[in-house]
């Protein structure tokens, strides 16, 4: 069976107009074969790296396992969904109807991911946010087959916040993406530093995916601030700390460490002295680090980071839901119910799902010097993301 556009239009229309989600149709030969899982992730753009250290995480993951889950072979089919939110609809769809995926993993934007969310929950397919941080994922559009094995953009942002407050600073300027995770983390770092006696003078947003910042450093200097809270990932983030770099506004530059994460080395001496929040550091001292470590440095050639471990994290949380049926993956329920109740030693530290799906979590204060994060100490411990408006049942 192959995916027909045309046919799915009009289905989709049909389904649209009675306000019914129709489930797409199971073959009665998907219990047989490999297990297909179905990778929406950017590869190409400025998160192109972030989809890619994700993809590498699990394949790692899964290869580690001989290359079986729930003792089945896996197949993965990937799909670049650009980070382009106006797509996301129709290649989810390909991906379930056109594909014949069983399980969803994906993907990096929050716009993306919660256009992706929305047919999952639809046609209950069990499925597994491995960085997209948007709130609502694990609050109003939490459900029973979703899981997130990387962070909200809220909890990500209030760790950073305590972390500036504690560090002395008190007089903020955010600079961020002007779409769902730029402005959650930006929230969520505003509610922790006010709440904490801290003051923020201007929030600076710039169109995504552009990386013209130069008005806006040029702002941030009148201004004055004693500290710059900035989210930024990717190849956006590289050409921002090379641009802060070279304003040579003397203010310390704070983040979360997506901010530096994946781009340390390209950074060079731009990126140091930054100091960045994140539920991962590659210098992690724990023995489950150290092995992820040297097999993924081994196996690719570079360091791994925050994306690649969620993606390795994926494939942990899907052993544990396919061992539970024995990669029978029409039985949704049991699969979901296990993955609900998963915790693990994760190379971020320990791992364990929380009520609304999302991770309970350390998150980690680190400063970028010579191209490498250094681990400061713990910045937040065992943090649980705001689960406000999740109703499972
Ligand atoms: C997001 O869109 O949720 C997002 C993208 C890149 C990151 C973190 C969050 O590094």
């Amino acid at each position: 069976m192959t995916f027909d556009r045309r046919k799915f239009l009009v289905y989709a229309g049909a389904a649209g107009a009675s306000g019914i989600a129709m489930p797409f149709v199971r073959p009665s030969w998907a219990q047989s074969g490999a297990i297909r899982v179905g990778l929406l992730l950017p590869y190409s753009g400025t998160y192109a790296p972030l989809g890619e250290a994700i993809t590498r995480g699990l394949e790692l993951f899964v290869k580690s396992q001989g290359g079986k889950l729930g003792g089945r072979d896996v197949t993965f089919v990937k799909v670049d969904d650009e980070s382009a939110p106006p797509k996301a609809t129709e290649l989810t769809t390909k991906l379930l109807q056109g594909e014949k995926a069983d399980i969803l993993v994906g993907t990096v934007h929050s716009g993306v991911a919660m256009a992706m969310v929305k047919i999952a929950r639809e046609q209950g397919t069990p499925t597994i946010v491995p960085n997209a941080g948007a709130d609502a994922i694990t609050r109003g559009m939490c459900g029973e087959n979703i899981f997130r094995t990387s962070f909200a953009n809220g909890a990500v942002g209030e760790a950073t916040g305590l972390a500036m407050l504690a560090a002395g600073h008190r007089k903020a300027v955010t600079m961020t993406w002007k779409y769902a995770a730029g402005e959650e983390m930006v929230n969520g770092f505003k509610r922790a530093f006010i709440k904490g006696g801290g003051q923020i003078l201007k929030d600076i947003t710039v169109p995504f995916p552009d990386v013209e910042f130069q008005s806006a450093l040029a702002e941030i200097s009148t201004l004055k601030p004693d500290s710059v809270y900035s989210f930024f990932a990717g190849g956006g983030a590289l050409k921002f700390l090379k641009d802060y770099a070279a304003a040579k506004l003397g203010i310390p530059l704070w983040g979360p460490g997506f901010l530096t994460d994946g781009v340390e080395k390209a950074a060079g001496e731009a990126g140091n002295g930054v100091k960045t929040v994140l539920h991962y550091v590659d210098a992690l001292d724990n023995p489950q680090n150290k092995a992820f470590v040297k097999d993924f440095s081994g196996a690719y050639n570079v360091m791994p980071d925050v994306y690649a471990v969620q993606g390795w994290d994926a494939g942990q949380l899907l052993k544990v839901g396919l061992d539970a049926v024995a990669g029978d993956v029409a039985k949704r329920k049991e699969l979901n119910a296990a993955m609900a109740k998963a915790a693990f030693a994760s190379p971020r530290g320990p791992f364990r799902m929380s009520t609304s799906h999302d991770v309970v979590q350390n998150y980690y204060l680190r400063e970028l010097k010579g191209g490498a994060n250094a681990w400061l100490g713990v910045a937040a411990k065992e943090l649980a993301p705001d689960a406000t408006g999740c109703k499972l049942n």
